[in-house]
């Protein structure tokens, strides 16, 4: 009897304890929202600015979430000299933070990488320089070669849970390359003494976590690196976005909130620019995945990076947003806005 009754409080309890969760997450992410508007130097344009560069917009993975299957823009890589104007243009306005993070596209899929990373690297102020991928390509580069590019920091999008999921999340047939070449960038890595930041980036996947953790290909990983990955994969959310309504998530995806951002213009065009693989220059690095939108300001080959970071067009988006509310239609629906 006295089992059966703490068994009704159990259950009357846990609703009420996920309700407090609830409120208390409310009231944080309120409390958050509040104090962003009155951050210091929150609606001032960051200088120097932050520049992405997207080496390429192809990739052969089709992930479950991602505008890959959807884009129609063409697939090519950023031409070279259009590259080398964009970054001689930004270390003369005092650039420091450049990445070749990609909109769309694997930028181990480029065959100029090394060299692009070495033009960089002549440049002694950029003192970081990597990308997100999804290390299915590196076999296609010597390592020496690759370490000697002068790259600082790789994050790496993956399962580390057996090849089926693997295929079912990235839809390629690409575990056992991507293992293969994980396992032997962070051996080799270890043994230079980790010049390279490798962060891992597990993606969720429709399993229960404590069976990722128990997989020997997670552990063989996790006794490679001094990430902790298992706090990783705890603490992997299940909130993405869905590139404006452009992909279907499956069910154990959830899509992040669309939080209010009224009179409140997204970090991202206060924080840099975006040169996309056909030469574009976009005030979005992030989900603006046909490069079409109303937030591309003009052409790395036409104009310069310093005229669009300061130009009208870019403070005009800026200033309608704050003063008038005029949202960008590419950013009305995007739940990737950061407040
Ligand atoms: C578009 S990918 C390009 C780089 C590389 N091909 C890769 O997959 O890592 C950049 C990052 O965006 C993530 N991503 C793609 N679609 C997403 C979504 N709907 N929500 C959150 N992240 C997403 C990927 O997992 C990856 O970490």
């Amino acid at each position: 009897m006295a089992d059966v009754a703490a068994a009704g409080k159990r259950a009357t309890a846990a609703p009420a304890r996920r309700t407090l969760t609830h409120v208390r997450k409310a009231l944080a992410f309120a409390g958050r929202y509040v104090r962003g508007w009155f951050e210091p130097g929150r609606f001032i344009p960051h200088e120097p600015p932050k520049l992405s560069i997207e080496t390429t917009n192809i990739c052969n993975a089709n992930c479950v979430f991602c505008a890959n299957r959807v884009m129609t823009r063409r697939k090519q890589p950023l031409d070279l000299d259009d590259f080398r104007k964009a970054v001689d243009e930004f270390a003369a306005m005092g650039g420091v933070d450049l990445d070749f993070n990609a909109t769309i596209g694997d930028p181990l899929l480029d065959p100029k990488l090394l060299e692009r990373a070495r033009y960089v690297r002549r440049y002694p102020q950029f003192a970081t320089l990597g990308f997100v991928t999804t290390l299915q390509w590196l076999h296609r580069f010597d390592l020496d070669e690759f370490f000697a590019a002068g790259f600082t920091w790789l994050s790496v999008s993956t399962t580390l849970s057996g090849r089926e999921m693997y295929k079912a999340f990235f839809q390629v047939d690409k575990y056992d390359q991507m293992l293969a070449n994980l396992v032997a960038l962070l051996e080799e890595n270890n043994r230079r003494g980790r010049p390279l930041n490798i962060e891992i980036a597990v993606k969720p996947t429709d399993e229960p976590l404590e069976r990722v953790l128990a997989h020997p290909d997670f552990q063989r990983v996790n006794a490679l690196t001094p990430q902790d990955l298992e706090e990783t994969v705890r603490r992997q959310g299940f909130y993405v976005d869905d590139w404006l309504g452009a992909v279907t998530l499956p069910p154990y995806l959830k899509k992040r909130p669309l939080y209010p951002r009224a009179f409140r213009p997204c970090q991202l065009l206060y924080a840099g620019l975006m040169v996309y693989s056909n030469g574009k220059v976009g005030a979005c690095s992030c989900r603006d995945f046909e490069a079409s939108s109303d937030l591309i300001l003009g052409h790395v080959g036409e104009q310069s990076l310093a005229t669009l970071w300061t130009g009208e067009r870019l403070a005009a988006l800026r200033e309608d947003w704050r003063r008038r509310n005029h949202v960008p239609d590419i950013c009305r629906s995007c739940r990737h806005y950061l407040y």
